[in-house]
C-alpha cells in the first residue's frame, strides 16, 4: 500500500492548525479545510506564528519554515480532499458537525484506501464510520494541546475497524510523525481524558465552591504535584467549550456525575469565556 504522503486536515482551530504542523513539519502535504475564508486566514496564521515560534527557539532554520508552509495550503472548499489519503476530522466537538461531515467526505475521498480519523475525545468512532459508508477505514486518531509539542496519540478502533487501518496508523504516527501511539477502546473519554476530564472538572468545582483562587488551586497542583501546569491554567489552554463538550458527552455515555460540568463552566461557556482562544477564561490573556 502506497506511502501516505498528502494528508487532509478538516477545521484548522487550535487542534486542527497543530496537526497541519506536525504533519507539514513532518514532509507531508497538508489541504487544510476551514468554514469561511476569514477562518482559514486565522489557521494559516495560527499555523505560521507557530512555526516562527520554533525558529526563533533554534528549533527550525528561515528556510525549514517557508518550505513547511509551503507544503499547507488552507481552504474552504471540502472536494480538496478528493485526493488525500489520510484526512484528520478536527472540527469543533459537536456530534452532528461530525457525522455530517463523515458523510460528505466518505463520498468524497477518490483513493480507495484513504483513511478517514476523527480527532475526536469522546464521540463514538463506530458512528462516524457508519455515516461515512467506508467504516473499515475509519478510526479514532486523537492529539493532545499543543499538539507539535506533546508526544502522545490515542489510536482508537471501532468494531468496524479493519485490522489493516489500525496497523497504518501505527506506523504513520510512530514512523512518519514520530509520536507515541497508545491504543484505547471506543468508549468516551478513551485513557487520557477519562482521567484528565473529572480531575478538571473537580477543580472548577473546588473554585466555584469558593475553597481558593484560582492561582491558588493551579500553584497547588504545580509546585505539589510537580504537573506543568495547575487544571484551571490547562482547562483555558484546552478550550472551556470543548472541556466543556467532552465532560457532556462522558456524562452522556456512563452517567456519573463527575463527568457533569458545573453551571460554573456553562456560564462561563455562554459568556464567551473560553479561556486562551478567546482572550479570557479562568484568567486574562493579553
Ligand atoms: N504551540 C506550539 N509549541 C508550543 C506551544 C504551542 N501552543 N506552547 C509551547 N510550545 C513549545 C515551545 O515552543 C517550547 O518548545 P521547545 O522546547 O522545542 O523550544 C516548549 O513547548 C515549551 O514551551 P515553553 O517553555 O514556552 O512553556 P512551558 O515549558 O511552560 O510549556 C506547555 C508549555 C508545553 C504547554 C506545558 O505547560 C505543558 O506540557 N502543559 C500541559 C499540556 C497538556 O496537558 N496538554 C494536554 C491537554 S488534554 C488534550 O489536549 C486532549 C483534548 O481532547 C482535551
Amino acid at each position: 500500500m502506497a506511502e501516505i504522503e498528502r494528508v487532509g486536515v478538516v477545521g484548522g482551530g487550535l487542534m486542527g492548525s497543530g496537526i497541519t504542523e506536525v504533519a507539514a513539519r513532518n514532509g507531508l502535504d497538508v489541504v487544510t479545510i476551514e468554514v469561511s475564508d476569514e477562518a482559514a486566514q486565522a489557521a494559516h496564521e495560527r499555523v505560521e506564528s507557530s512555526l516562527r515560534r520554533a525558529e526563533k527557539r533554534g528549533k527550525l532554520s528561515v528556510v525549514d519554515v517557508t518550505e513547511t508552509l509551503e507544503r499547507v495550503t488552507v481552504t474552504t472548499d471540502l472536494d480538496a480532499l478528493a485526493d488525500r489519503q489520510l484526512v484528520v476530522e478536527a472540527a469543533s466537538e459537536d456530534e452532528r458537525t461530525k457525522l455530517d461531515l463523515f458523510a460528505r467526505i466518505g463520498s468524497i475521498l477518490t483513493d480507495d484506501d484513504a483513511i478517514l480519523t476523527s480527532n475526536t475525545s469522546s464521540i463514538p468512532i463506530v458512528k462516524l464510520g457508519a455515516a461515512s459508508g467506508r467504516a473499515d477505514r475509519v478510526m479514532g486518531v486523537h492529539f493532545f494541546n499543543p499538539a507539535p509539542v506533546m508526544k502522545l496519540v490515542e489510536l482508537i478502533p471501532s468494531l468496524t475497524t479493519s485490522p489493516q487501518t489500525l496497523e497504518r496508523m501505527q506506523s504513520f504516527v510512530s514512523d512518519t510523525l514520530g509520536k507515541e501511539p497508545i491504543e484505547a477502546t471506543d468508549r468516551a473519554g478513551f485513557v487520557v481524558n477519562s482521567l484528565l476530564v473529572p480531575y478538571l472538572l473537580s477543580a472548577i468545582r473546588m473554585y466555584e465552591a469558593g475553597y481558593a483562587s484560582a492561582a491558588d488551586i493551579d500553584s497547588g497542583m504545580v509546585l505539589g504535584c510537580g504537573h506543568p501546569m495547575g487544571p484551571l491554567a490547562l482547562a483555558d489552554l484546552i478550550g472551556l467549550d470543548t472541556v466543556r463538550a467532552i465532560g457532556v458527552s462522558m456524562y452522556e455515555e456512563f452517567k456519573e456525575p463527575l463527568y457533569s460540568p458545573p453551571p460554573v463552566l456553562d456560564r462561563m461557556v455562554d459568556a464567551g469565556l473560553l479561556g486562551k482562544k478567546s482572550g479570557h477564561g479562568f484568567y486574562p490573556y493579553g
